[in-house]
């Protein structure tokens, strides 16, 4: 049995809740896995019961109020860190927002929660972005395990892909779509939009984070950068050592003499001489170069060559299954030890 406590219950913490309702049964038929979660807590405040929050009612709670705090008809809550250090469980699964100013509040959960003997997931890439080596660090020295599957390809398992399937081969170098929202954004200038117009059509169909920065500028796309230059080419790195070009100035003449080249401007995060994000053009014959807000990388190994994985790098429901994958991961650890 692994007990969970949830921070945030947003979009991706709502979907995990629906997909273990959905997925309890064949979970412990086919891995043996049972699930609790244990306690729930955002920024409003909390639900908890050590015998399991009823997950249909806290949805229809979050649905109907918009307050997890509904579900237990009372005013006064614990909070998520006295929740980290008071309850007993063995799972923190973090899904507050990601912010690359001071990684609050995930920063503070996670660390508690590592300090407090919990693994982690994480699916919030502000405090790996930060500060990646000191929380390895951190997990090591606790004993415990920090995952991270879902912040680089959300579902799409980009980063397994690299650390697990790629074992024993040397990756030299990789390069990658690692951010939605532009991609929509630069397919859509491609197809004539001006980036205002294209903008504003991915605002409006909810693909831009709400600090439209975080993808406009980059950082998102740096952040996904530094994780995988951690956790795949061992190298120390935070943000701060990221290039980092977005796309608000790819103009339409940009645009244009791309296409005259048989290419397109993509919104590229490459680990090669130096770690860039900036827009570049990238051959249509590429199969780097996919279109709308899928994600794809190339990973350029001494042995084997080139491979590129695609997928759908967001979404709340491919991001909750990032997470099942990660638990799993962890309660294969746990009966390893
Ligand atoms: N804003 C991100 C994107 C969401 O557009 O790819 C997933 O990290």
């Amino acid at each position: 049995m692994l007990r969970i406590i949830l921070c945030g219950f947003g979009v991706v913490g709502q979907n995990f809740a629906k997909l273990l309702l959905s997925r309890s049964e064949d979970l412990y038929a086919l891995h043996g896995l049972k699930l609790r979660v244990v306690g729930v807590f955002d920024s409003k405040g909390s639900a908890a019961s050590s015998a399991g929050l009823d997950l249909n009612r806290l949805l229809e709670v979050k649905k109907k109020y918009g307050d997890i705090r509904k579900y237990h008809n009372k005013e006064k809550n614990a909070n998520g860190l006295e929740m980290i250090k008071g309850m007993d469980a063995e799972v923190l699964i973090e899904t507050t927002p990601s912010n690359y100013k001071d990684a609050e509040p995930g920063m503070s959960h996670i660390v508690n929660a590592m300090k407090n003997g919990l693994h982690v997931i994480t699916v919030n890439k502000g405090p790996l972005a930060l500060a990646f080596p000191s929380l390895i660090e951190l997990a090591t020295y606790n004993q415990v395990l920090l995952k991270f599957s879902g912040t680089v390809g959300g579902g799409t398992p980009i980063i397994d892909y690299a650390k697990n399937s790629l074992r024993g081969e040397r990756i030299v170098s990789f390069q990658g779509i690692l951010n939605g929202t532009t991609n929509y954004i630069l397919t859509n200038m491609a197809n004539g939009m001006t980036f205002k117009t294209a903008l504003a059509d991915a605002k409006k169909r909810g693909y831009v984070e709400a600090d439209e920065s975080l993808d406009i500028d980059g950082f998102d796309a740096a952040a996904k950068l530094v994780i995988l230059a951690n956790w795949i080419m061992d190298m120390k790195v935070t943000i701060k050592d990221i290039k980092r070009i977005g796309i608000r100035d790819v103009t339409t003449s940009d645009i244009k003499k791309a296409t005259a080249n048989n290419s397109a401007v993509k919104l590229i995060a490459s680990c090669n001489k130096e770690l860039l994000v900036a827009p570049q053009q990238i051959s249509l014959d590429d199969p780097l170069c996919v279109n709308g807000t899928l994600n794809a990388i190339t990973f350029n190994s001494e042995h084997s060559g080139q491979q590129t994985i695609i997928g759908r790098g967001a979404g709340g429901m491919e991001t909750a299954s990032s997470i099942l994958r990660d638990l799993l991961d962890i309660r294969q650890e746990m009966s390893r030890r």
